[in-house]
C-alpha cells in the first residue's frame, strides 16, 4: 500500500534517477513509546538527524562458525582467534547490498559514509524532512521525563522490500532509552565494620564479611598479587559513560590504603569518544566510574587499564554510545582482550530486536578477535532493573542478554551467597545457546511448574558467572564510600580475566577471549554458590542451587582452578 506522498515521492524518483522502488514494507514498529517517554510533537522538518545504517554483513554465518571454532573448548582450533582483517572480511557488506543502499540513500540526495573499518555500519546526516521521506514515517519528539532529554524518534517505518535482506538496523529509529545509567551502584546505608564473633570458615578475614577490599577478594578468591612484568600483553577496558567521571587522585588513594605494594604511580589509561570529558575534580567523581577503575586497576597488578569514556554528544540519544564503545574497540589494532560494562537498562522497553541484534553483532565481532566482553546483569532481581513495576507480568530480561557478552551476578558476605538484586532470568530476543543447555536445562527441570508462564524456558539465560557485590569499600572525593551491586561484580570478575591472560600470554599462549563455552565446560574452576535468590515483580525470584542458577551463574572466581582450566 503506497501512500499518496510517497507515490509521489517513487514517481518523482523515477522521473530523476530512473530507479523504481519496490513497494515500501514495514521494517520495524512498536504500539507507543516505553512509560517514561511522552509524545511531545513532530520533529520539526529542517531539524538535522545524524543517522545509521547497519548493513547486512557478508557472510555473518560464516563468522558465526568461526567464532564457533574457535571458543569451543572441543575444537581443534580452540582459542584461534581471528584476526582484525579475517573479522572485517566477514562483516563487509557484499558490493551488492552496498550498491542497493547507496543508490536507494542518493535518491534522496543522501551520502554516506563507512562507520566502521568493514563498513557494515554506515552514517549519514539529513534533515527530518527527508529522513521522513526515506522511511516512509514521521518523526517526533519524545521527552525522557526522567531526564528531561529530548530525542527524535518514531513508532514505526518501512523501506522498500528490495532492501530489506541488505539493511539490519536503522537508528535512531523505534528504539527509546532515556540517558545511560550506571548499574545503581547501591551506597550502602550502614556498614557493619566489628564482626568481632565471626567463626572462620576460611581463611579471608572476618571482616570480608561486611566489607570487600581488595585484600577481602585476593583471600576469597585466590587471585595473584604479584606484580606483572611491564612488558605484559594484557591489557584492560572499562566502560565509563558521561555523566560518569573516574578520578585519578581518588585511584591514587585507594591503591595507598588497600595496595601499598604496588607501585603509587600506577593509574588508568583514558580514551575519550562522543566528547567525554571525564573532568578530574574530586567532587564531580562518578560512584560508578571510581568504582570501576579502583576494581580494576587495584586488583590487576599492573596490567594496563584503559579508561573507555564515551560521552554525549551526537543527542541522538545514548544508544549510540553503546555501539561506539563497540565499535571504537572493533576499529582499534590492539584492542583491551577484556572489556568490562557496569551500565545497562531492560531488554524490551529500551532496545528494538534489530538495533539489540546489530548490536550483538558487533559485540561477536570484538569476541572474535579474542575480546571477552563482560557485563553487570543487573541489579532489580527478577525485575532487571530496580525500578520496573512488573508485578504479575513476565519478569522483563536484562540488556544486553546477547550470547556473545558474559554476564556476571552478584553474591555477598562470606561464605559467599546469591546477592538478590542480581538480575537473573532468560531472554526473550536470544534463544538459549548450546553451550549452557545441559546446565540451564537441569536447573529448569528442577524448577518444574514454578514460575511457569514468567520466564521463557527456551531464551538465553544469565547470569553466566558471578564475583562480589556485597558491601564494597571505595574512595570516592577523597572519602571512603560503600558500594553494592553488579556493578561490583563485572570489573572484580573481568580482573581475574586479565590476569589470566597475563599468565597465558607470558606463556605464549592465546587470551582466554570469548568466555562462554569455556566458562560452562568447566564448572569446577568456580565456586558453586547454592542459596540466596533474586526477589522481583512480586514474586522471591528464583533460587541459587547446585550447578548453573539464574542468581550466580556458574559461580564466583576460584582463580587457581581456572588457571588449570585455562591450561596453565
Ligand atoms: C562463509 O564462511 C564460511 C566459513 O569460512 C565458508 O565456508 C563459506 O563458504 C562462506 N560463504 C560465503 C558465501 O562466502
Ligand atoms: C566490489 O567493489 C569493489 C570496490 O568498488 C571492487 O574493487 C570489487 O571489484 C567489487 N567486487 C565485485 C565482486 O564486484
Ligand atoms: C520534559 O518533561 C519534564 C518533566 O516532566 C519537564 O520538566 C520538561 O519541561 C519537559 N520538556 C519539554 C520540552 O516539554
Ligand atoms: C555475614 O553477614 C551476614 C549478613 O550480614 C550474616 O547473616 C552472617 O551471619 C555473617 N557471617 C558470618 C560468618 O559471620
Ligand atoms: C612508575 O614508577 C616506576 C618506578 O617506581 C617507573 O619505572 C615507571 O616508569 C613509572 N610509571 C609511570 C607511568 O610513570
Ligand atoms: C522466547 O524466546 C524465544 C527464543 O529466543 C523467542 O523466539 C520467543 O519470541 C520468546 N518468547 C517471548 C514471549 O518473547
Amino acid at each position: 500500500m503506497l501512500s499518496q506522498s510517497l507515490l509521489r515521492r517513487v514517481l518523482t524518483s523515477l522521473l530523476l534517477s530512473s530507479t523504481v522502488w519496490s513497494t515500501y514494507v514495514v521494517h520495524e514498529k512498536r504500539e507507543s513509546a516505553p512509560s517514561g517517554f511522552v509524545h511531545l510533537s513532530s520533529a520539526p522538518d529542517d531539524q538535522m538527524i545524524n543517522m545509521r545504517i547497519n548493513l547486512a554483513m557478508r557472510n555473518q554465518s560464516g563468522l558465526e562458525a568461526a567464532l564457533e571454532k574457535a571458543s569451543s573448548p572441543t575444537s581443534p582450533n580452540f582459542r584461534e582467534w581471528l584476526t582484525k582483517e579475517q573479522v572485517e572480511s566477514f562483516a563487509a557488506p557484499t558490493n551488492e547490498t552496498v550498491n542497493a543502499v547507496t543508490e536507494w540513500l542518493s535518491s534522496f540526495n543522501i551520502i554516506s559514509t563507512p562507520a566502521t573499518p568493514a563498513g557494515d555500519w554506515i552514517k549519514f546526516t539529513a534533515p527530518v524532512k527527508t529522513a521522513n521521506q526515506l522511511l516512509n514515517t514521521q518523526f517526533s519528539v519524545f521527552n525522557h521525563t526522567g531526564s528531561g532529554h529530548t530525542y527524535v524518534r518514531t513508532l514505526g517505518y518501512s523501506i522498500p522490500s528490495d532492501l530489506q535482506p541488505h539493511v539490519k538496523a536503522v537508528h535512531p529509529t523505534t528504539s527509546f532509552n532515556g540517558p545511560l545509567r550506571a548499574r545503581s551502584p547501591i551506597t550502602a546505608v550502614s556498614v557493619a565494620k566489628s564482626a568481632s564473633s565471626v567463626e572462620k570458615r576460611t581463611t579471608v578475614p572476618a571482616d570480608c564479611n561486611s566489607t570487600i577490599t581488595p585484600s577481602c577478594l585476593q583471600d576469597l578468591y585466590g587471585i595473584p598479587t604479584k606484580l606483572v612484568s611491564p612488558s605484559t600483553k594484557s591489557k584492560l577496558g572499562v566502560a565509563g559513560y558521561t555523566p560518569q567521571n573516574a578520578d585519578a587522585e581518588d585511584l591514587a588513594t585507594f591503591l595507598k590504603e588497600f595496595r601499598p605494594d604496588l607501585p603509587s604511580n600506577l593509574t588508568f589509561i583514558t580514551e575519550l569518544y562522543d566528547g567525554a570529558t571525564n573532568i578530574q575534580d574530586g567532587t564531580q567523581a562518578g560512584l560508578e566510574a571510581n568504582l570501576d577503575t579502583q576494581y580494576t586497576v587495584g586488583l590487576v597488578n599492573g596490567i594496563p587499564t584503559v579508561y573507555e569514556d564515551i560521552g554525549y554528544t551526537t543527542k541522538d540519544g545514548p544508544d549510540d554510545g553503546y555501539l561506539d564503545s563497540i565499535n571504537y574497540l572493533i576499529s582499534q589494532e590492539a584492542p583491551p582482550l577484556v572489556f568490562s560494562t557496569s551500565y545497562g537498562f531492560d531488554e524490551e522497553s529500551a532496545l528494538s530486536l534489530s538495533l539489540t541484534d546489530a548490536y550483538c553483532n558487533a559485540i561477536m565481532q570484538l569476541a572474535s578477535r579474542g575480546v571477552s566482553v563482560t557485563f553487570a546483569s543487573g541489579d532489580g532481581g527478577v525485575a532487571s532493573s530496580p525500578d520496573l513495576q512488573c508485578e504479575g507480568s513476565p519478569f522483563p530480561p536484562t540488556f544486553p542478554t546477547c550470547p556473545y557478552a558474559t554476564l556476571v551476578g552478584a553474591t555477598q558476605n562470606i561464605p559467599e551467597i546469591g546477592a538478590g538484586l542480581t538480575a537473573g532470568g532468560f531472554s526473550n530476543y536470544f534463544p538459549q545457546q548450546s553451550w549452557q543447555a545441559d546446565a540451564v536445562n537441569a536447573y529448569i527441570d528442577k524448577l518444574g511448574t514454578t514460575y511457569a508462564g514468567l520466564y521463557n524456558a527456551s531464551g538465553r539465560a544469565y547470569p553466566d558467572v558471578s564475583a562480589q557485590g556485597g558491601t564494597v569499600e571505595i574512595i570516592i572525593n577523597g572519602h571512603a564510600d560503600y558500594v553494592g551491586g553488579t556493578s561490583c561484580s563485572s570489573p572484580i570478575f573481568s580482573s581475574v580475566i586479565a590476569l589470566l591472560n597475563d599468565e597465558l600470554m607470558s606463556a605464549g599462549k592465546p587470551p582466554l577471549g570469548f568466555l562462554n563455552p569455556w566458562l560452562y565446560a568447566n564448572p569446577q574452576a568456580f565456586n558453586d554458590i547454592t542459596s540466596g535468590n533474586n526477589p522481583g515483580c512480586g514474586t522471591e525470584g528464583f533460587s541459587a542451587s547446585e550447578g548453573w542458577d539464574p542468581v550466580t551463574g556458574m559461580g564466583s572466581p576460584n582463580y587457581a582452578a581456572m588457571r588449570t582450566a585455562a591450561g596453565l
